[in-house]
């Protein structure tokens, strides 16, 4: 019978087939102890010379790593390793030979390894952070069907842009000029309007020079758009899904957070309800901490970010940011119109914004007011001003940012090592 590696815990004390690749291999005398990997798992499989023919034991001392195979043998427990199970070879049918493999268990260095990233995915470390990225999908898609939520995809190519024209990528559209979106936002709201909840995921783009352990030039995003909801509402929704996302993670993930030596205790911790600090209090404790340079309007950077994030244990929001340094659709608090109602969610451990979200504007003399203000009257955005005109209602939404949830939650440093193929600053390839 032809099994996974996954499959293995079910079918204890049956003889089985594995299609595989050798991740790595040690021997010594009369047993070979093959680390095997299919995709779905690793797993250990031993080679006992006195349970096989010659030929096969001379194959299991000899094949190279990343050979590939069909392996055949019984389903033991193996109390040792952290999956549990092990296979008692009795036959390997070689497919194809890997010669010379260029990522050897050895340590390599960034560059080679981010050179090298299609066959880098193999790695038991790859493995594991790409598993937790795929629970992250799996349970927003969970969360947001439970919710009565509707998933709508918006364009990929646009003519209009949700954060400022600096950081879009242009292309020819036939004879127009053309942008890979930035954001979604904008077709939320329009969809938000026909079918009240709403969530995208998609790829976004942002010509952004900067070279941090935060920032992508191609990411993924999850923006849902809501009707009827307004800004704390809004916050209280947030703080829901990513306690559901963490959770799922800790449940459906054990195996890898224990590859990537996850601290549990701090995801345990990410339950709702998550504190809030409004700007003013943001600037407030920032000076307090002894940062001099901050003042009342500037934006907040990553060292800023850290330093509030660390005097909370749970992601944070920062609230009602200056309406000056934030985009034209959001909402004004009606109690101060310096400010807007949005909120910045920051994760601990340093791993900065994971969420940007806002009560949108409702409102069409304001709005036409914000695009006299930012520039934009103009053909390429007729249709958002018309939902503003078409009984716009109170509305909400906001963007999370998968990698920088990813690199969250499996503890991982950089970005570049939470999606299959990073696109960075410098780097297409491969
Ligand atoms: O804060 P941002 O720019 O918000 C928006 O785009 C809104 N239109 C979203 C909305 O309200 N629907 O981006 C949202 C999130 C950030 O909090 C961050 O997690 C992530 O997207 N992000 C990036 N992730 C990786 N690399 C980059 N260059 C990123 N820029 C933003
Ligand atoms: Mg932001």
């Amino acid at each position: 019978m032809k099994i996974t590696i996954s499959q293995s815990p079910k079918n204890e004390g049956q003889t089985v087939t594995i299609g595989a690749w050798l991740a790595n291999k040690r021997s010594s005398g009369k047993i070979a102890f093959l680390q095997l990997r299919d995709g779905t798992g690793f797993m250990q499989a031993v080679v006992a010379k006195s349970d096989v023919s010659e030929e096969t034991f001379q194959l299991a001392k000899s094949m190279s790593q990343e050979s590939s195979m069909y392996i055949t043998g019984k389903i033991v427990e193996d109390t040792r390793s952290a999956f549990g199970y092990e296979m008692q070879v009795s036959d390997i049918e070689l497919i194809n030979e890997a010669i010379d493999y260029p990522i050897t268990p050895k340590e390599h260095g960034t560059e080679f390894l981010m050179d090298h990233r299609h066959l880098w995915l193999r790695s038991k470390r790859q493995h594991a952070v790409m598993k937790i990225r795929n629970e992250i999908i799996r349970a927003t898609y969970e969360y947001f069907n439970e919710n009565e939520y509707v998933k709508i995809d918006p364009p990929v190519l646009t003519g209009s842009s949700a954060e400022g024209t600096t950081e879009l990528f242009h292309t020819k559209y036939f004879d127009e000029e053309a942008y890979l979106s930035q954001s979604g936002q904008l077709y939320m709201e329009a969809a938000a309007m026909a079918f009240g909840k709403v969530f995208s995921f998609g790829p976004t783009f942002r010509a952004e020079k900067s070279k941090t352990r935060r920032h992508l030039i191609e990411f993924w995003m999850i923006e849902p758009e809501m009707s009827f909801v307004d800004h704390a509402e809004s916050l209280e929704i947030q703080e829901q899904y990513v306690s559901f996302v963490a959770q799922s993670v800790l449940t459906n993930c054990k195996l890898e957070l224990d590859v990537l030596e996850r601290d549990t205790s701090k995801l345990e911790m990410i339950k709702a309800p998550f504190p809030r600090i409004s700007y003013d209090d943001a600037v407030t404790l920032l000076k307090e901490k002894g940062f001099d340079d901050i003042e009342w309007g500037e934006d907040f950077g990553s060292p800023h970010e850290t330093a509030i994030a660390e005097h909370f244990d749970k992601p944070v929001f920062i609230t009602n940011y200056p309406a000056a340094i934030k985009s034209f659709y959001m909402k004004p608090d009606p109690e101060r119109s310096d400010v807007v109602l949005c909120a910045d969610l920051i994760a601990p451990e340093g791993y900065g914004e994971i969420i940007g979200g806002s009560q949108r504007i409702d409102d069409l003399e304001l709005m036409t007011k914000r695009f006299e203000e930012h520039g934009l009257a103009g053909e390429a955005y007729n249709w958002y001003l018309e939902l503003s005109k078409y009984g716009s209602v109170p509305h909400s939404g906001f963007g999370l940012g998968l990698e920088r949830t990813v690199a969250w939650l499996s503890g991982v440093d950089h970005v570049r090592e939470t999606i299959p193929f990073p696109r960075l600053l410098n780097r297409l390839y491969p």
